[in-house]
C-alpha cells in the first residue's frame, strides 16, 4: 500500500487542506511567481522511482531525491538533466505521440531560486494534477493530492532556499476502481500537471480564504466570512465594496475567523448585466482584491428564480477539451473560445461537465454573463459502498466549492452524472447533497439523472435522489440511443416532483462535413433531425426550465473507435474539434434565439 494510502486518509479526512491549512482563495489576486514552462520529466510506468525491487517505498533511491553520482563509480539509474521535457500546464498525452494513450506515472522536476524575506511565507500552488500527485521540494515530501480537477497547495516556507531549489511532482493517472471517477469514462484520461503551477508569497499572517455573497434570499444583505492564516489571528478586518460605498468591519477570533454581514445597495449580476464589483478584503497584515458579482438564485415550485425572476436556462454542455489543439483545456484563450461559442449559440448557461474546469472558465463566465452548472466526476459506476470513495468525492466537492464559492455565475453544484439506482448510491449521494448544502447554503443542488419508461410513450423522472435536489437534471437520448429521431414526437414526460427540470444532456453524433440523407447515421443531416425532433418534444415538457444538449465540441474519447467517423473522438459536438460548426449548431441556435425573443416554451 503506497504511502498515498496514509496520506490520502490524512488528506481526505481533513481535505487536501491539511498540508497548507486550507485552500488559498483567489490565487490570481496575490503575489505569485509562475512555474509554468518546460519541466524535466521521467516517464515511469513501473513506479521504479518510488518502489524498490521488493515493491517497498524507497525514498532514498527514489526519483524524488534527485540524486547525482558522487563518483564515477556510483550507480544512479536516472537523471532529470538528461531526460525529456514537458510543457506545464498541459496534459502529457498530446505532447508526445508515445504518450497519447499513456496511463501511468510521470515525474516532473522544476528548478527555481527564491529569496524569501524573513517574516514572509511561501506556498506552491497547483491548479490541478490528474489524477494523483506526490510532491517533494528539495527531496522532502510535501504531501499528496488525489483528484484530477481541483487545486491544492503546500507551504514551503521552512524548506525553500535562496538558490537551487528543485520541485518534484510525481503524477499518476492510472484509473482505479475505487477512484472518482472510476475506470470507465467517456473522455480521454489526460494525465499530468494540467493547470498552472505557481509560487504564492504571503505575509506571516494572511487572508487565506473568504466567502462574500448575498445572504440567501436577500438582494441587499451581504453575508459571508473571512479566515486568516498565521500567528496573529485576532485582527481588525474590513471587507469593502468601494463602488457600492459599503464597508464591513469585523474582528477575527482566535481561529482567525469572522463572519461578515451588512447592507449594501448593489446592482445585481445577471446574464444581461454581468455586473462585477471590486471587493477588497483588508486585514492589518494583508490585503486581497477580488472581482465579485452579487445575485440571488433559488427555486419556487417548478421555477428557477434569478434575482427573484423566473429564468429559462438556454445552455450547452462542454468538456474541458482544448479547441483546435485538443487535449486538456486550461488557458484564457481556450476559455474565451469555448464560452464565445456558447454565446454564439445564444446561450445564457453552460454545464461544465464532468468535473471542475480551470478557474479561468468560471471567472470568464462571471464577466460574460453565463450561468454555470459545476460538477464533480461522480460519474457512472463509482464504488458507492466504499468509504474511501465517498471521502474522495466529498473532498473534491469541498475543493470545488472552496475555489468557486465567490463566483456569481456558478448557480448549480451537481453531485453526479448518470449513476445507477441503488441503496448504496442513494445513501452516498444524499450524504453528498447534505454536505454541499452545509458548505454552501446559497446555491442550488442538482445531479444529472436518468428517467425510465412508465409505458411505451411516457418518460418518468422519479429517481429517488430527486427528493434531495433543488433542480432535477436529466440525460436522455431519444432519437439516438433510444429509437429513431421521430420517436421523440410520441414521448411525454412526467414527474412526481414539483421541481424544475434541466434536460442536462440530449443529442446525437455527426462527423462534420459528412453529408447524406436523413437516414444515414453520423451525417450532419441525421444529427440535425435528432435535434429538430428533440426540440419538439422538449417544448412539450411542462416542468422544463432549461436545456444543455450534449455537447458543444467534439472531444477525444478512448471509447469511440469507429474508423473514419469517430477515430477516438466522441462526435456529438455541435462543433468539430477544429472549430467547424455542424448543421445542428444552427438548429439549436435558432431555438435559443426564439426562446430569447418569445420567452420559454412554457
Ligand atoms: C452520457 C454521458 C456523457 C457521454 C454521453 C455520450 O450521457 O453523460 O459523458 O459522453 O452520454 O454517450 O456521448
Amino acid at each position: 500500500m503506497r504511502m498515498v494510502g496514509v496520506m490520502a486518509v490524512l488528506m481526505v479526512a481533513g481535505g487536501a487542506w491539511g498540508q497548507s491549512g486550507g485552500p488559498i482563495q483567489n490565487v490570481a489576486g496575490r503575489k505569485t511567481v509562475s512555474l509554468n514552462g518546460s519541466w524535466q520529466t521521467i516517464v515511469d510506468p513501473f513506479l521504479t522511482g518510488y518502489y524498490d525491487y521488493r515493491w517497498q517505498p524507497d525514498a532514498e533511491h527514489g526519483f524524488g531525491a534527485n540524486r547525482k553520482p558522487q563518483s564515477k563509480s556510483e550507480l544512479v539509474e536516472y537523471d532529470y538533466d538528461r531526460s525529456a521535457h514537458l510543457q506545464v500546464p498541459g496534459d502529457w498525452n498530446m505532447q508526445r505521440p508515445e504518450l497519447l494513450f499513456y496511463e501511468g506515472a510521470i515525474w516532473y522536476k522544476r528548478d527555481f531560486d527564491y529569496k524569501l524575506e524573513p517574516g514572509r511565507r511561501l506556498f506552491v500552488h497547483f491548479g490541478a494534477a490528474n489524477y494523483h500527485a506526490t510532491v517533494l521540494l528539495n527531496g522532502k515530501l510535501l504531501g499528496e493530492h488525489v483528484g484530477g480537477f481541483t487545486p491544492f497547495s503546500f507551504e514551503i516556507t521552512a524548506l525553500v532556499r535562496e538558490k537551487g531549489n528543485f520541485l518534484i511532482a510525481m503524477v499518476e493517472n492510472q484509473r482505479r476502481m475505487e477512484g472518482v471517477p472510476t475506470v470507465n469514462t467517456d473522455w480521454w484520461n489526460y494525465g499530468g500537471l494540467t493547470r498552472d503551477v505557481q509560487l504564492v508569497e504571503e505575509p506571516e499572517t494572511f487572508v487565506q480564504d473568504y466567502s462574500i455573497q448575498l445572504e440567501k434570499g436577500s438582494r441587499n444583505r451581504v453575508s459571508g466570512w473571512v479566515r486568516l492564516n498565521g500567528t496573529r489571528l485576532g485582527q481588525k478586518v474590513t471587507v469593502e465594496i468601494p463602488e457600492a460605498g459599503a464597508a464591513f468591519a469585523v474582528t477575527t477570533d482566535e481561529r482567525g475567523y469572522a463572519k461578515v454581514a451588512g447592507e449594501a445597495q448593489l446592482t445585481l449580476w445577471s446574464p444581461e448585466n454581468p455586473k462585477l464589483y471590486e471587493v477588497v478584503v483588508e486585514a492589518e497584515t494583508d490585503r486581497v482584491r477580488d472581482s465579485i458579482g452579487f445575485r440571488t438564485i433559488e427555486t419556487s415550485g417548478g421555477n428557477i428564480l434569478l434575482n427573484g425572476k423566473p429564468i429559462f436556462l438556454r445552455g450547452i454542455t462542454m468538456h474541458a477539451e482544448a479547441p483546435y489543439r485538443t487535449g486538456r483545456a486550461w488557458s484564457e484563450d481556450d476559455a474565451r473560445t469555448l464560452l464565445g461559442w456558447a454565446k454564439e449559440l445564444h446561450a445564457n448557461f453552460v454545464r461544465l461537465a464532468h468535473y471542475p474546469h480551470d478557474e479561468r472558465m468560471v471567472r470568464l463566465a462571471d464577466r460574460m454573463g453565463l450561468l454555470v452548472w459545476a460538477e464533480i466526476p461522480v460519474y457512472w459506476t463509482i464504488q458507492f459502498g466504499n468509504p474511501q470513495t465517498y471521502a474522495n468525492a466529498e473532498n473534491q466537492l469541498l475543493e470545488m466549492i472552496a475555489r468557486d464559492k465567490n463566483r456569481a455565475s456558478v448557480i448549480l453544484w451537481s453531485m453526479a452524472n448518470e449513476t445507477p439506482l441503488g441503496e448504496a448510491r442513494l445513501s452516498f449521494l444524499s450524504r453528498l447533497v447534505e454536505r454541499a448544502r452545509r458548505e454552501d447554503p446559497t446555491r442550488l443542488i442538482t445531479a444529472a439523472l436518468q428517467a425510465h419508461y412508465a409505458d411505451e410513450t411516457t418518460e418518468m423522472m422519479d429517481d429517488p435522489l430527486g427528493q434531495f435536489l433543488d433542480v432535477l437534471g436529466c440525460n436522455e437520448y431519444v432519437g439516438w440511443y433510444d429509437g429513431p429521431p421521430e420517436k421523440a414526437d410520441r414521448i411525454q414526460w412526467k414527474t412526481p416532483y414539483d421541481k424544475p427540470l434541466v434536460m442536462s444532456e440530449f443529442g446525437g453524433g455527426a462527423l462534420q462535413g459528412y453529408h447524406g440523407d436523413e437516414l444515414t447515421i453520423f451525417t450532419e443531416e441525421f444529427q440535425s433531425r435528432v435535434y429538430q425532433h428533440q426540440i419538439g418534444m422538449l417544448k412539450r415538457i411542462p416542468f422544463l426550465r432549461g436545456t444543455s444538449p450534449w455537447v458543444l465540441m467534439d472531444f477525444r474519447s478512448p471509447k469511440r473507435t469507429l474508423p473514419g467517423i469517430q477515430d477516438y473522438f466522441n462526435r456529438k459536438g455541435l462543433i468539430s474539434e477544429r472549430g467547424q460548426k455542424k448543421a445542428a449548431f444552427f438548429v439549436m441556435q435558432q431555438f435559443y434565439e426564439s426562446v430569447e425573443k418569445e420567452g420559454p416554451p412554457r
